[in-house]
């Protein structure tokens, strides 16, 4: 059973879009959960069995989402903290389809293609920079970013910044500066600025830090 003080609760980013931030070692990771025309989207799916089936599918059901409601299981990547419970959440989602933009060893994966709008409200933007095949998810209604770790403005925790190809992670980050953005919510707190910038403002200044971190001359 769960330590009832590490249960955890979906919390609303926008309408319909919402995010469970799930305890990673000394840092939390977050699963987004988008409410779709044709079916409940998660984008991420934490680490462990544990957090599938003690933390994420709880607090699904707490807010009313049955796991026969969830009709797409989502990857932004194939770190352990994002990707590591999709085969123990899918055990689970028996109308669930995975999406990954990397080859997945899970054989029910398919893979997801830049621009492609998933769920008629989800679009997928190729970022690569904190690995090649990393992506964030445009939610349409919203004009919300859900960025994963593509942004890592200074980095977060022992693990500082995560930018592994930084000519193209500056090339992603200009992308979405060309991008109307009405708000981004990154998947950890990332140093200086949180997980959240909610605005155009705040999420031009998320951009231009982001871009701050970089060496110039790349
Ligand atoms: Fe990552």
């Amino acid at each position: 059973m769960p330590d009832p003080e590490e249960l955890i609760t979906m919390e609303q980013i926008a309408q319909g879009l919402f995010r469970l931030l799930v305890p990673f070692e000394e840092l939390t990771t977050t699963v987004y959960v988008a409410l779709c025309p044709t079916g409940v989207a998660l984008i991420d799916a934490a680490t462990t069995r544990y957090d599938a089936e003690q933390l994420i599918l709880p607090a699904l059901r707490e807010s009313g989402i049955a796991p026969t409601d969830v009709r797409y299981l989502l990857l932004t990547h194939d770190h352990g903290d994002h990707a590591g419970g999709a085969p123990y959440l899918l055990e689970h989602l028996p109308h669930a389809t995975l999406r990954c933009p990397f080859d997945s060893p899970l054989s029910a994966a398919a893979p997801l293609f830049d621009g492609e709008v998933v769920a008629e409200r989800l679009q997928t933007v190729h970022l690569p920079g904190h690995t090649a095949h990393s992506v964030g998810f445009l939610d349409l209604p919203t004009r919300t970013l859900l960025s994963g770790d593509c942004l890592q403005l200074g980095g977060v925790g022992k693990y500082r910044s995560g930018i592994t190809r930084p000519d193209d992670y500056r090339i992603s980050v200009h992308r979405l500066m060309d991008m109307e953005l009405s708000r981004i919510v990154a998947a950890h707190e990332y140093d200086p600025l949180g997980s959240i910038a909610e605005g155009t403002d705040a999420v031009r200044n998320y951009l231009t830090t982001c871009l701050s971190f970089l060496p110039d001359q790349i």
